[in-house]
Formats: C-alpha cells, structure tokens, sequence
C-alpha cells in the first residue's frame, strides 16, 4: 500500500530569525523585517511557518483532524466534494493528509488514490476510510512525483497544499508548484477534472488571500486556467475556548479568536477548477 517515502522539505527543528517573506508576481522574494501586525489578520503572528506546519504534519495529525472536523458548517465544500465524486470514479487525492476529502470522495463504485508525504497524517486518514464503501489506496509521496500512471484518473484534488510551497520554497515556489500542476494533469485523462482548494482567509469578513505569496499562487493558478469559486466554510467548534485552542495551535489566531469570543468562525476557501483540455498541457 505504502509505495514511497519521500520528503525533501523535512524541517529541522531549529528556530530562524523572524523574517516575513513578501513575493512581488514577476520577481525574486524579497525577506523582509516583519510588518506592523494585523492582528484581524490570519497568518500573523507564527513567523517559522515550513517548521511550524511541517511539525504538525508529523507530529500532531489528531489535533488537525480535530481543527478540521468543524470546518465547512455550511456544507457548501462538502456538496462540491459530492459532485467531484459523482464525476468520475478514478480520483487523486493530493496531500490527503488525515482523509477530510479522501473521506468525501470514497463510495460505493469509486477508486480513490489519496498521497501525502507525511506518513503520520495517512495513519489517520486509513483509520477514517475503513468504512468507506469504495475502494482505496493510500500511498506516502510528494505531489511533484506521484506515483500514478499517466491518465488513470477521471479527476484529481489537492486541498491546501499547494500553497506549502511558498513557505516551503520561498525562492522558486512558482516552480515548484508548475512542476505539481504538471504531474497533476499528467495523472488525469484528457477531458478531466483538476482542483485545488486553498484558503481565502479565517477569521476575515470578506474573501481574501492571507498574504501577498498566497495571493501571487492564486494568480498563478488563474493564469493557469483555473477558475476560481468563493466558498463559504465556516467552523463551528463545541465552544468558544475550543475555538481559542485550535485557531491560535495552527493559524496564531488566539488573541483574535478571544477577542471575537464566538465558536462560530467565518471562514472563506477558494476551489479552483479546469479540465485537462482547458489549457496548455504540462502548466
Ligand atoms: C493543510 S493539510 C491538507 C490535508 C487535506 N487535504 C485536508 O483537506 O484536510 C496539507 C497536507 O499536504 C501535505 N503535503 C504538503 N506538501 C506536500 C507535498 N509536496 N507532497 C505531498 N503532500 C504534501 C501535508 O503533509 C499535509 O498532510
């Protein structure tokens, strides 16, 4: 089942110094000293942010499963999930991680192949599909090596993890991420589906990149032949200390989060969506 390990980003556990990276869309980053901080603001406050997620990839797969269970008290990523699994029965899952999508997209007549390069977070995701009623598979690997032959699937989905590679790899992120959207339409057949999900903002009252990298991704992916739809996927936690916990443990929201003293949490998630034929082939 397992067919690969692979993991160049391990991080190390030492700490830099704190540096906020800034990406102008055509340029090289530029580190610079942290701004005057947005306290509203998600992604403000963790300034290490490839330890501090691939920490928690590693080590504390629970307590994302955990955060992630009160995500989309809408439904709305939930029914658009619904109609991806109805649209194919080959789907790639992209960093399943704990099988949140995995989960959604495994039934009766499907094959799912879910991959994540942290062996940790498929340990829960396996846990969660033993009653799914399709089949799948999950294997440990990196999104730029899947390993899937060419045109297997109908359809392939990555949920928040392209985004890793401007933290990941600040300094060829747009690279990185070609080579991911590349190996993306090389598994789908022609005339498939490709998604990718990422945040649009926590905590915020319009939709929104968190900072300028994300935005820069999601520009790319545009100019890409994405097409982006806004979703609405609130969390709504068992209480307001619950919510204090988890928001301030992986976004640094914690002083927003007892400010706004509400287990319900606004939250907006774009879905960007082509088909394989939609632009030129390889990203
Ligand atoms: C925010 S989690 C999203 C998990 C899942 N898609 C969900 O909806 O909850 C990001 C996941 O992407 C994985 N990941 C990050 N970079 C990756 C890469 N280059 N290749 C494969 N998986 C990766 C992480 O290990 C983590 O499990």
């Amino acid at each position: 089942m397992t067919i690969k390990a692979s993991d160049p980003e391990r991080a190390s556990n030492r700490v830099k110094t704190p540096l906020y990276v800034v990406i102008h869309r055509s340029t090289k980053v530029a580190a610079r000293a942290k701004p005057k901080s947005d306290s509203t603001a998600p992604y403000d406050r963790f300034v290490d942010w490839k330890q501090h997620f691939a920490r928690i990839y590693q080590n504390e797969p629970e307590k994302y499963q955990r955060l992630v269970a009160a995500e989309d008290r809408t439904g709305e990523l939930a029914s658009r999930v619904e109609e991806l699994a109805t649209a194919g029965s080959r789907i790639v899952d992209i960093g399943a991680g704990t099988g949140r999508l995995t989960l959604g997209l495994c039934r009766p007549g499907n094959e799912i192949h879910g991959i994540d390069k942290e062996a940790a977070m498929l340990d829960i995701a396996r846990g969660r599909l033993e009653a799914c009623g399709g089949q799948w598979q999950l294997s440990v690997a990196d999104a730029r090596e899947l390993p899937i032959a060419t045109g297997w699937a109908d359809a392939a989905i990555a949920g928040w993890v392209f985004g890793h590679f401007t933290e990941w790899h600040p300094d060829d992120w747009e690279q990185e991420l070609d080579k991911a959207i590349a190996e993306m339409d090389r598994v789908v057949r022609p005339e498939g589906i490709e998604v990718v999900i990422d945040t649009l903002g926590t905590g915020t009252t319009e939709p929104k990149a968190p900072n300028q990298a994300l935005a820069e991704y999601h520009l790319r992916l545009e100019d890409r032949g994405f097409e982006r739809t806004v979703l609405r996927t609130d969390y709504e936690f068992d209480s307001v200390e619950e919510s204090i916990e988890l928001l301030d443990w992986f976004f640094g929201l914690g002083d927003w989060a007892r400010r706004h003293n509400n287990k319900r949490i606004p939250e907006y998630t774009g879905w960007w969506e082509r088909t394989t034929s939609n632009q030129a082939r390889g990203g």
